[in-house]
């Protein structure tokens, strides 16, 4: 199986209307969409999610933010998933982050940096986890594979899998 990245849309995309533009650009990269859904943030999901963050001066701030609207949370598959969606987002500084990057293109701000990563493949597990039950993540053959990846790349999955 290919590695997966869990990303959210949080509620400043959604609130602007960037849901649309934000998909698209993971579509046009040619990542697999194998997850897609809108949630409100519980306390316990939120806690858990940005457990690393909660003795941070901003976690309330954070907290709160996260809860004032849903959020769309997605789940994309490719070689290398984790590190090529990041590369997509930018830094979490919007002002910092690259043009052409999602947030060096749209945000402005830290906190409202319009999307969220998962910063590891056991992170992606973790929030995988948190917000999708089993039957809400897709398997399915996608068309455009082989224009995707050489032979060797999908081999190497392959491989992976099977050892
Ligand atoms: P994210 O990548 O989801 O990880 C943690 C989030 O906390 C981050 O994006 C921002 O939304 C927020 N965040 C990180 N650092 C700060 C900060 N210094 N001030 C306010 N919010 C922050």
């Amino acid at each position: 199986m290919m590695q997966r990245s869990v990303v959210l849309v949080k509620p400043d995309g959604l609130q602007r209307g960037l849901v649309g533009e934000i998909i698209h650009r993971f579509e046009r990269k040619g990542m697999k969409l194998v997850g897609l859904k809108m949630v409100r943030m519980t306390d316990e999901v939120v806690d858990e999610w940005y457990a690393h963050h909660r003795d941070k001066d901003f976690f309330a701030d954070l907290k709160g933010f996260m809860q004032s609207a849903p959020v769309v949370a997605m789940v994309w598959e490719g070689v290398e998933a984790v590190a090529t969606v990041r590369k997509l987002c930018g830094v979490t500084a919007g002002r910092q982050a690259e043009g052409g990057s999602i947030r060096g293109d749209f945000a402005m701000s830290t906190q409202m940096n319009l999307i969220h990563a998962a910063d590891s493949e056991e992170t992606a597990k973790k929030e995988l986890g948190l917000l999708f039950k089993d039957g809400e993540i897709f398997d399915y053959d996608m068309c455009g594979l082989p224009w995707m990846y050489g032979k060797q790349e999908l081999e190497k999955e392959n491989q992976a899998d099977n050892g």
